[in-house]
């Protein structure tokens, strides 16, 4: 299976240089990506005919919607997910990234300037946004879930590398994690992790990864996958922290 993204933009110098690294990179060389870079000024009938003043006045310029309608005609193919990044979307999170990684085609529409012309809805599936603030555009979000869906597919990450215990997959946050040197700065690496213990190794990692979920983000637990022993361990932390 190979997941191909095509991205729609004024501006697809933007993203030539980031697809060239790390898992991204990883992915569109082991064949499981297909990143397709579509200037918008290509689909409008002069390269300037892109946007226009809005009707009813007001400040800013709308994204016309005949290129965009052309450029997602020109690549969608069936079965294909036409996806909006604007701040009106959906937050995206790790089970979006999860089920946009299933997909075959993800058509990513960069909006620009003040907004698209809402009449291009009607052809949009999915309608994205990466966090509450504004960006000057939908470049660095479509990035942003470029990067998230990508590292997913078969072969993105190294072998010594694995999704699986990422912050979020388990709706957790990741435990800490420590390198040489033992001692930095008066500061030592937890004993556990050079006992060579890998039961008690995993026994703590899990239990730091639900401390400092429950200390920063304690919102996260109400939804969080959590077993028997999970809950074991959190009712120890609270005694350790007081809680
Ligand atoms: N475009 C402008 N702001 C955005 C955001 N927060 N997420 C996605 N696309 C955007």
């Amino acid at each position: 299976m190979k997941l191909e993204i095509d991205v729609i933009t004024i501006f697809p110098e933007f993203f030539e240089k980031p697809i060239q690294f790390g898992p991204i990179k990883r992915a569109r060389d082991a064949g499981v990506l297909e990143i397709k870079l579509l200037n918008l000024r290509e689909f409008a009938p002069t390269p300037k005919e892109v946007d226009d003043y809005p009707f009813g006045g007001g400040s800013g310029m709308i994204l016309k919607p005949e290129p965009i309608k052309k450029a997602i005609d020109s690549v969608k193919k069936e079965g294909g997910t036409v996806v909006l990044l604007s701040p009106q979307g959906v937050t995206f999170n790790q089970k979006l990234a999860r089920r946009l990684a299933e997909e075959s085609q993800i058509i990513l529409i960069c909006g620009r300037y003040k907004g698209v012309d809402e009449r291009i809805m009607k052809y949009v599936d999915m309608e994205l946004s990466i966090g509450d603030y504004v960006l000057s555009g939908g470049e660095s979000a479509a990035l942003v879930v470029i990067d998230a869906v990508s590292r997913l597919l078969p072969g993105a990450l190294g072998s010594e590398d694995s999704a699986e215990t990422d912050s979020f997959e388990w709706g957790i946050l990741d435990a800490p994690y420590y390198t040489r040197p033992r001692v930095f700065d008066g500061m030592e690496v937890p004993e556990v992790l050079l006992s060579g213990d890998h039961a008690r190794i995993e026994r703590w990692r899990r239990k730091e990864a639900l401390r400092r979920t429950l200390k920063k983000r304690p919102d996260l637990l109400d939804k969080a996958l959590l077993d028997k022993k999970d809950l074991e361990l959190l009712e120890e932390i609270k005694k350790e922290e007081g809680l």
